[in-house]
């Protein structure tokens, strides 16, 4: 399956469908909607993790890498839907997160214990004579980065949560432990790998940061392009039909050259996030500050336009479970709802690179906006509820910003019908639905042509029928404009204009050359008013025109 022209769809088991009534997501309530996945198209199904693990950071914290947590079901239910999905064309992806294990993974009890060959598995270490960790880095979910453990007189290393220990990379026997793993899944006959914040498993200088939270000193570190060449070399490098995606956190263009780099000695593509953090203040993204327009643009172009010069293939999204809705993000999740997700959908779709979907993104599922604690799930939303008010932030000024940047907006239940826990469950859910599925759900859009799940159809399918789509080159168009993105891909002798518009309010666009000859092909408004040189676009209005000489 060529993944130029494939689409992968993220499900976030915990939240997509329940099948036996305890009110969290399972195997088995993925494999029953299986149907509904091949009707939208999609190639992968990326499935964030869901081995043993006591679920601190919802299964980021792997207790043990070769089984399913009950929760989630059985390895009978995993081969079914591998087998299930198989028999739809629908190819599984799943996520390694190998930065990190959960602190009750055996090889950090041993480690704890005091067995030599297991401390080594990870990074512990003496503390600054004056009684301080030894640096002063930040966990990315608030808080010092390294737990003291009183036994040793030393620290331990957790760039996230305490209960996710940081693995030693150099250490020899770690790599090989981690490619087994691989080996494991590989022989279930999965054919696509994610890897979690896989850029940061290379670390060598242990300093203070003075200028930030340290990432500088562990982010694309010294021996990282040499460690992901070994894993592919050794695992999934010897089938062709494998495909693979690093996330990859704070990295640098230039890494990501070789990272997704075409020649295939690491991997097919990444992902990269500083397109989605326009809304934040540098680093920072527990502040309200409106996103800026022009800045996304630039990064999202730069991207495009230096990763394909370099031969290099990139991962094309929006949302994950760690991102809020983008309809509510960039869009308009009110009066321009429906114009605004499809418009959103069509900007990311036409670009150079493997799109990305998000369940209940092609329902157009908005925030949640939850406005009580309890209702909050997310172990980085609840750290900084308390750290913000130390901090000295009122508590209403702190629910004003977790409405807008907790990882929970995301993570409610997928949006099935309009029944009372949203066809999720039968019982209540782990985490509140959002009371909007009466309005937005799957099975009122599956009756409706020109609902948002129809249009994104009609994305996937583009990317196969038209190879410009797939393979084209991307060249910005009038960059600066304020309220309009517009790109042409081009081809060998096919060409793509991509026009939309931002805002609620009407435009005029120039396109500085004719816009007779093309044929339209998709756009979120019946109809499309270009006229001569210009393009008359409504509130959102995207549309997508091609030709071919
Ligand atoms: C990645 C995951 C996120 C998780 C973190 C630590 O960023 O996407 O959900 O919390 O890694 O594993």
């Amino acid at each position: 399956m060529d993944f130029k022209k494939s689409a992968v769809y993220q499900i976030y088991p915990k939240s997509f469908c329940d099948s036996n009534g305890d009110g969290l997501g399972d195997l088995k309530g993925v494999t029953g909607k299986l149907d509904y996945l091949k009707e939208l198209g999609v190639d992968y199904i990326w499935m964030t993790p869901f081995f043993v693990s006591p679920q601190n950071d919802n299964g980021y914290d792997v207790e043990d890498y070769y089984n399913i947590d009950p929760r989630y079901g059985t390895m009978e239910d995993f081969e079914e839907l591998s087998r299930e999905a198989a028999k739809r064309g629908i190819r599984l992806m799943l996520d390694m997160v190998f930065n990190h294990t959960s602190d009750r993974h055996e090889w950090f009890q041993k480690a704890l214990s005091g067995d030599p060959k297991y401390k080594n598995f990870y990074i512990f270490k003496k503390g600054k004579d004056n009684g301080e960790p030894p640096t002063n880095w930040e966990s990315k979910f608030g808080g010092n980065a390294w737990k003291y453990v009183e036994k040793f007189d030393e620290y331990y290393l957790h760039l996230f949560d305490v209960s996710q220990p940081d693995l030693n990379w150099d250490n020899p026997e770690v790599r090989q432990e981690l490619q087994k793993v691989i080996r494991f899944w590989m022989g279930k006959g999965v054919k696509g790998f994610r890897f979690d914040v896989v850029n940061l498993i290379s670390k060598d200088r242990y300093e203070d940061d003075y200028e930030g939270d340290g990432r500088r000193f562990y982010t694309d570190g010294p021996r990282i392009h040499e460690y992901l060449q070994e894993l592919n070399a050794a695992t999934f490098g010897t089938d062709a039909e494998i495909i693979t995606v690093g996330e990859m956190s704070s990295t640098s263009m230039e890494n990501c050259y070789r990272y997704a780099s075409e020649d295939g000695r690491e991997l097919s593509m990444v992902f990269s996030f500083h397109h989605l953090k326009v809304d934040f203040v540098g680093n920072e993204k527990w502040v309200i500050v409106p996103y800026d327009f022009q800045k996304l643009k630039h990064i999202l172009f730069d991207w495009q336009t230096h990763m394909a010069e370099h031969h290099a293939w990139n991962a094309v999204f929006w949302c994950n479970h760690d991102q809020p809705r983008v309809v509510s993000r960039f869009g308009d999740e009110g009066r321009y709802w429906k114009e605004s997700a499809k418009m959103l959908g069509t900007v990311i779709h036409c670009l150079r690179g493997t799109p990305y979907i998000y369940q209940g993104e092609e329902l157009g599922m908005t925030n949640a906006h939850f406005d009580q604690i309890s209702q909050y799930k997310d172990v980085e939303s609840l750290n900084h509820f308390r750290i913000l008010q130390e901090k000295g932030l009122p508590e209403s000024a702190v629910y004003e910003i977790l409405k807008i940047h907790s990882r929970d907006n995301s993570r409610t239940p997928m949006q099935w019908d309009g029944g009372k826990y949203a066809g999720f469950s039968d019982a209540e859910p782990w985490i509140s639905v959002n009371p909007n599925h009466v309005r937005i759900n799957a099975e009122s859009e599956m009756q409706d042509d020109d609902s948002i799940f129809r249009y994104y159809q009609k994305l996937i399918r583009l990317r196969k029928d038209y190879d410009v789509v797939a393979y084209g080159d991307l060249e910005p168009l009038d960059e600066k404009h304020p309220s309009v993105m517009a790109y042409r891909r081009t081809w060998k002798d096919q060409e793509l204009l991509v026009i939309s518009n931002f805002y609620g309010k009407e435009v005029i666009w120039d396109a500085g050359r004719g816009l007779n000859g093309y044929t339209r092909l998709l756009g979120n408004y019946e109809d499309s008013r270009l006229n001569g040189t210009k393009a008359e676009l409504r509130p959102y209005e995207t549309v997508v025109l091609y030709r071919q000489s």
